[in-house]
């Protein structure tokens, strides 16, 4: 079983054991402000692999690459003005910028899948911390099997991977609770190619630009790795529910009252108050909660599409899409 080191109760140490697994060329379980990532050496095919193969990837998908401030960014990507202007707005924080590869750099193909560029973010709290303690870029997918919701606490990551990897640095609860956004700056104009943490909203309103929608769920694959089916619970998701049926689970929001609501098994509510930024953080704890009630299937009630609504539907989506 793996070790698990509590940030609150030792943080140095924490950093310390840390730094040592990924000194061996393996990866560590830390905390972000998204969720769990796995984090291992950006620089070193071996650790990129042993990702891959603690995940169970069946193949290989560029990863984002964590750097512990801009400047480290610099060193390995190239900045045109608009993606600084962004990096210098939202980082750290959970900002996911696809920029050009640097000939130099030294993060391994294997991380970014062979092309020309990078996935890079600069995260907030302990895993920028541990990223300038290491002194390497970190390339860290969500830490949980391939396909499955992604962790927001170190009991999920435990649950899952706990008996694959040696280290999970337990920092509570992870704020954000959905992953980053994902932008890429052309011609100028900014390309979403993944709602999360960051609204379209928030990008707009810092760059007095119109954010243009690519990615859907079910749409062309932008990038490798943007499968479709992803964040899958073992029972089946019904969107947009205005009633429940005997025996599911209904996931309600700012609590909505649906038809037959008695019979649900449970209900949960993802903000009582109606507050997109709690939901988000709410919902993966919550669709595991509800996967693991044993109801026969779980109904979600309509959420909102405004800030970080956007990224909460995006997850829904592919949670009841059809498995690959
Ligand atoms: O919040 C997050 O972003 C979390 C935490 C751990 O940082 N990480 C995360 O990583 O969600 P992952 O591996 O689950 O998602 C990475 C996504 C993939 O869908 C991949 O297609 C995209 O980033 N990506 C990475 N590099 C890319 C590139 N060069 N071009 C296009 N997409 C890229
Ligand atoms: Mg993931």
């Amino acid at each position: 079983m793996a070790r698990r080191i509590a940030i609150d109760s030792a943080p140095q140490e924490a950093i310390t054991a840390a730094v040592d697994v990924l000194r061996r060329g393996l990866p560590v379980a830390i905390p972000t402000e998204t969720v769990y990532g796995l984090a291992a050496d950006a620089t070193n095919p071996t650790a990129i692999t042993a990702i891959y193969e603690t995940k169970g990837r069946p193949r290989f998908n560029p990863l984002i690459c964590h750097m512990a401030d801009l400047a480290m960014a610099e060193r390995h990507a190239i900045f045109d003005p608009l993606s600084q202007r962004l990096a210098e707005r939202f980082w750290p924080g959970p900002l996911t910028l696809i920029l050009r590869l640097r000939a130099d750099s030294a993060i391994h193909p294997l991380a970014t899948a062979g092309l020309d560029s990078v996935g890079i973010r600069v995260p907030r709290g302990f895993a920028g911390g541990l990223i300038s303690a290491f002194g390497r870029p970190l390339a860290a997918p969500s830490a949980n099997s391939s396909g499955r919701i992604s962790p927001t606490s170190a009991d999920h990551v435990e649950g899952d991977l706990g008996g694959r990897i040696e280290l999970i640095i337990d920092g509570g609860e992870c704020p954000v609770g959905v992953e980053s956004t994902i932008v890429k700056v052309e011609d100028g104009r900014i390309r979403l190619l993944r709602p999360g943490g960051i609204s379209v909203e928030a990008l707009e309103a810092a760059t007095g630009k119109t954010v243009i929608r690519t990615q859907k769920a079910g749409a062309t694959i932008e990038a490798p790795g943007m499968l479709a089916s992803h964040y899958a619970p073992d029972r089946p998701i019904r969107l947009g529910a205005t009633s429940v049926a005997e025996d599911e689970v209904l996931i309600t929001f700012a609590r909505a009252t649906v038809e037959g609501e008695h019979l649900a098994r449970r209900v949960l509510d993802l903000s009582p108050s109606g507050n997109l930024a709690e939901a988000a953080a709410n919902l993966f704890a919550y669709m595991k909660k509800a996967d693991a009630s044993g109801a026969r299937a779980i109904a979600v009630v309509p959420i909102p599409n405004r800030g970080l609504g956007e990224a909460i539907n995006d997850r829904l989506a592919r949670a009841a899409a059809p498995r690959e």
